[in-house]
């Protein structure tokens, strides 16, 4: 038997109007692979903040190598070798990404020196796979670059215990597995590590042990031999779920959307569209399949109206829409679900009711000359989140406080119910649960029988052959496959997006991208 690093014991966190864990006892031995698996909501990101030092728990203790602390801080947690990376980054934007990996280390200011600092940061990051840009600003980076400076930060701080929040919603499949090989690693090295997920197949294929929450409460614990997708689907949802969807044979209409040989730059003034061209017709669905970084978050960023067209035109119904404001381009039926939900699709200090007016708040439906229109905010709010089946406790409460695939069905709901003409929707199923991923499925799947245009720009390609009736494959910048769902090939899709990357290492091979 293995060394029990961690043990928690009846661990009791209540927020405002629900019990968030409840009595919760888990062990963490060194050398596992720890998977908690849940439900959205049912407690499992809120249990790994205790354990961190995030949140101090109302009840319950926590014993590290059998003795007990109180975390006042993460900082504390982080001194007992415990490190957690959050679903929801934690990073300063404006920094660098070696400022922010020493941010608050006594280091950074006595002896060591910037250079050595960052020499041994990559060593870390090489050892581990982890290939960062030091010298790149935050805000710069996409969401899976954001998740490689947080895993470099904690391996730097030296974590005996990582604990990681959906760590591979960011990533490709082989991304994953290298993540993984690496995780195992470092289990082997004596670490543990607690891996929140939501992706069952990678539980079967890492998990030492699982955890299960249900409503904030434990209710199994699978050892090596009893982890299987089934067993773990009826501990979580008290009831089998299918993924298979009937995809109605709908008529596909004329071209919605049309992309010609547009061009746009990054943050960092880069090209990252180049010439790209595509469409997407009424009524279908275009998957756009692709790693991150190779121009998605940008793309539907100028479709959107928030990232300048440097030249090419974007047609809605042959209008030319570039450069239009993103009011405008609202106004024209174009809807956007962003792939940072929280940073750009609602916004966290907001409650529900106002989120879900966000873009239509200007209607006289909801405003009146001076102020808005109380009853009507409160009654949109409550038949979108009976409609939508948000699990929301107040409706007054800000939306920050809600779980990922919470958050993902206010935002659907609010963009869904502007029956839009075109839907742009980048990784809808990201972090979200069976549950929660079936009905975001059907919901887009329902919208595209209402006749939009639908791009979903995803990675996971599961999703997007289960869903889309053509196939893109979107590589530095431009589109260099598009079939027809039954014509594509998996295989050949992964590969190509996977060119992409060999294609990106030699760019840092050869000095083009500096590290
Ligand atoms: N800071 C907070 N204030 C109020 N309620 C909260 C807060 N954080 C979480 N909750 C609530 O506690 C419950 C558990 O949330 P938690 O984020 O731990 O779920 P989760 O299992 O991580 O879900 P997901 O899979 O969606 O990430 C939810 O009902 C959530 O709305
Ligand atoms: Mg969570």
């Amino acid at each position: 038997m293995n060394q029990v690093i961690i043990h928690l014991q009846g661990i009791v966190k209540k927020f405002p109007g629900v019990v968030a864990n409840d009595h919760v006892d888990l062990d963490i031995y060194a050398g596992e692979i720890h998977a908690v698996l849940g439900e959205n909501g049912s407690g499992k990101s809120t249990l790994m903040s205790v354990l961190a030092g995030l949140y101090k728990p109302d009840e319950g203790k926590i014993l590290v190598h059998g003795v007990e602390q109180k975390f006042r801080s993460p900082r504390d947690a982080i001194n007992c070798g415990i490190g957690m990376i959050h679903q929801h980054f934690k990073l300063v934007e404006p920094f660098t990404v070696a400022e922010n990996i020493t941010l608050g280390e006594k280091q950074n200011f006595f002896g060591l020196s910037g250079s050595k600092l960052k020499a041994s940061i990559s060593e870390l990051g090489e050892k581990y796979g982890l290939e960062i840009n030091l010298n790149a600003k935050v805000w710069q980076l996409s969401v899976g670059e954001k998740q490689r400076v947080e895993i470099v930060r904690m391996l730097y701080r030296g974590s005996q215990v990582l604990i990681l929040d959906e760590p591979t919603a960011v990533l490709t499949p082989q991304e994953a597995g290298e993540l993984f090989k690496n995780l195992r690693r470092m289990a082997s090295a004596g670490c543990a590590v607690v891996l929140i997920t939501h992706k069952l197949n990678e539980v079967e294929a890492v998990a030492d042990r699982v955890t299960v929450l249900r409503q904030g409460k434990l209710v199994g614990v699978l050892e090596k031999g009893q982890i299987n997708a089934k067993e773990m689907v009826r501990l979580m949802v008290g009831r089998t779920v299918v993924m298979q969807y009937d995809r109605e044979a709908s008529e596909v209409g004329g071209v919605v959307l049309e992309l010609d040989k547009v061009n746009a730059l990054n943050d960092m003034g880069l090209p990252c569209l180049k010439d790209l061209s595509l469409t997407v017709r009424a009524g279908e669905i275009l998957g756009l399949a692709g790693i991150s970084g190779n121009g998605q978050r940008e793309m539907a960023e100028v479709i959107a109206g928030l990232r300048r067209v440097e030249s090419g035109k974007i047609l809605l119904n042959d209008r030319n829409i570039s450069n239009l404001s993103p009011c405008e381009i609202i106004d024209l039926g174009v809807a956007y679900v962003p792939e940072d939900r929280l940073g750009m699709g609602l916004v966290p200090e907001l409650n529900a009711m106002e989120n879900l007016i966000l873009k239509n708040y200007r209607l006289p439906e909801f405003s009146g000359s001076w102020l808005l229109k109380p009853k009507a905010v409160q009654c949109n709010a409550e038949a979108l989140i009976s409609q939508y089946q948000v699990n929301v406790t107040s409706l007054t409460q800000p939306v920050k406080v809600l779980s990922g695939g919470n958050l993902q069905k206010l935002l659907l709901a609010r963009e869904i119910s502007s029956s839009p003409k075109l839907m742009v929707v980048i990784y809808p199923a990201r972090g979200l649960d069976i549950g929660a991923t079936e009905a975001v499925h059907k919901l887009l799947l329902k919208l595209k029988t209402l006749k939009t245009a639908i791009l979903l720009i995803s990675e996971d390609l599961d999703e997007i052959f289960r869903l889309a009736d053509r196939v893109g494959v979107v590589y530095d910048g431009q589109l260099t496959g598009d079939f027809p769902v039954e014509q594509a090939d998996l295989e050949q899709v992964g590969l190509l997006m996977t060119g992409s990357r060999l294609a990106r290492e030699r760019m840092i091979d050869d000095g083009t991208a500096q590290l």
